[in-house]
């Protein structure tokens, strides 16, 4: 099949490779000309496992193309996906501007019936509002004769293991209330649906609410957890041996509840604050999100909280070796990262960080330039030269074992800061470092 995806970022370029993979014939239009030319490069805008050979294979193969050009895409796909960003507004609320945008785009060039594709996550009502734009755009170009259908698609996706993901998706959410769209859609993702039945059809309004209500529930459940780590540390209990005694009932499980320095990345924060917003214009009071909100925005402070007390305050000029900067492993990705929280705190208390991450060096780069306060690092060893204490945000397996002789001899002081409990207090307390981890006690 003919198809066209608007907007290469984590999710566009991951299912625009998936899907050139099985053998539809993709085109891929952003309105960034350096990612594009990048991309026609063989140079991939973003690290994730398994993603540049899928690019450069189906590139090679012709299947898969990049342009800057929306008319070249339009008149190119039968299907046409919108997976353009959808960043929070001033007030929470997620802003439509580049998802309208494409819409806009789509409607200017389109010459026969078009199925758009909303697979952005996007509130409820989003689907309705393209179609007006679709609408008004066809009604200004006097060609109210042709047709088209809104679906709502969203991506379940994880970044650090999105292509797997969506090669294998656990399901696949069709919104729509078109009996021809909903064929087309079938077809489309046949070859992802060969194992068991996979797709799940609704209408549009529920296919745009399953996305939010199933971020909002990951995001609750890790809210939830750092709300009981608190307790436990306070109450001199051990938050890991709760997380194996709830995770054992199967109504609970294991996944998602691991306690930590809070969620980051482009989804969760801003997919509950928009469901947040989404529920006030309704006048709608959504109690629980506001609080998975509010415990995540302080979770992110425990770090600093906890060094702050260790070193009584006095922070100006001490180093710390930070391990881990993307918001979560097998990603480069940093927006909204516990990381950032961290060091910008420590910079304002007149800290400085040497700081590791195996994929996200360029990004952090990027992102704070150069600082006399930052010094990025080749290796997590490196990191540790002069530094005072180690302070683990992201729980790369890298991290999992290192030499803990040599973590102590290069550090001033033996003590670990570990926002992701990867280690054992006990063996901790044996090899004579001070270590603090979450929702554990410190052993002196
Ligand atoms: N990143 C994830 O893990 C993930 C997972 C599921 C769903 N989502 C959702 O998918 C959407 C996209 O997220 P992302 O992380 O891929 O975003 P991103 O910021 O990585 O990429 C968006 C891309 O869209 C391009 N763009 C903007 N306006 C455009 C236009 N008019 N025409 C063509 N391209 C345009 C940008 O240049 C950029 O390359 C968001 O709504 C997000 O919430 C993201």
């Amino acid at each position: 099949m003919k198809v066209t995806v608007f907007g290469i970022g984590y999710v566009g370029l991951v299912q625009a490779a998936v899907l050139a993979e099985v053998g539809h014939d993709v085109i891929c239009v952003d309105v960034d000309s350096n990612k594009v030319e990048q991309l026609k490069q063989g140079q991939i805008p973003i690290y994730e496992p398994g993603l540049e050979l899928l690019v450069k294979e189906n590139h090679l193969a012709g299947r898969l193309n990049f342009t800057t050009d929306a008319a070249k895409g339009v008149k190119h796909g039968e299907v046409q996906f919108i997976a353009v960003g959808t960043p929070p507004d001033e007030d929470g609320s997620a802003d439509l501007k580049y998802v309208i945008a494409v819409a806009t785009t789509i409607a200017q060039n389109m010459d026969r019936h078009q199925i758009i594709i909303n697979k952005s996550t996007v509130p409820v009502g989003t689907g309705d509002k393209v179609k007006t734009k679709v609408q008004d755009v066809l009604l200004e170009r006097n060609c109210t004769d042709l047709s088209f259908d809104v679906v709502s698609n969203p991506e379940f996706l994880k970044e650090g293991s999105a292509v797997a993901d969506c090669m294998k998706p656990d399901r696949i959410i069709i919104g729509t209330d078109s009996k021809s769209a909903e064929d087309t859609m079938r077809e489309l993702y046949a070859p992802f649906n060969r194992n068991h039945e996979k797709i799940i059809v609704m209408d549009v309004r529920s296919a745009e609410l399953t996305k939010y209500a199933a971020n909002c529930m990951l995001a609750t459940k890790i809210s939830f957890m750092n709300e009981m780590a608190n307790l436990a540390e306070l109450l001199g209990a051990d938050i890991e041996a709760v997380r194996h005694g709830i995770g054992s009932d199967p109504r609970i499980g294991y996944q998602f509840i691991y306690p930590g320095v809070g969620y980051g990345g482009s989804c969760f924060p801003k997919d509950v604050q928009a469901l947040i917003q989404t529920a006030e214009k309704i006048h709608f009071d959504s109690k629980v999100l506001k609080a998975v909100e509010a415990r995540n925005n302080e979770q992110k402070t425990t770090l600093f909280k906890k060094i702050h007390t260790h070193y009584d305050g006095k922070l100006k000029n001490k180093v710390f070796a930070l391990w881990g900067l993307s918001f979560k492993p097998n990603t480069d990705d940093m927006r909204e990262a516990p990381s950032r929280v961290l060091i910008e705190a420590l910079w304002a208390a007149g800290a400085k960080v040497q700081a590791f991450d195996p994929e996200a060096i360029n990004e952090t780069q990027r992102i704070y330039g150069n600082r006399d306060d930052l010094m990025l690092c080749g290796t997590k060893e490196a990191a540790l030269k002069g530094a005072d204490a180690l302070v683990i945000v992201t729980e790369w397996q890298a991290f999992r074992a290192p030499d803990f002789d040599l973590v102590k001899n290069m550090l001033t002081e033996a003590v670990i800061f570990d926002g992701r409990n990867m280690y054992d207090p006990a063996r901790m307390q044996k090899r004579g470092i001070l270590y603090y981890s979450i929702g554990r006690a410190c052993r002196k």
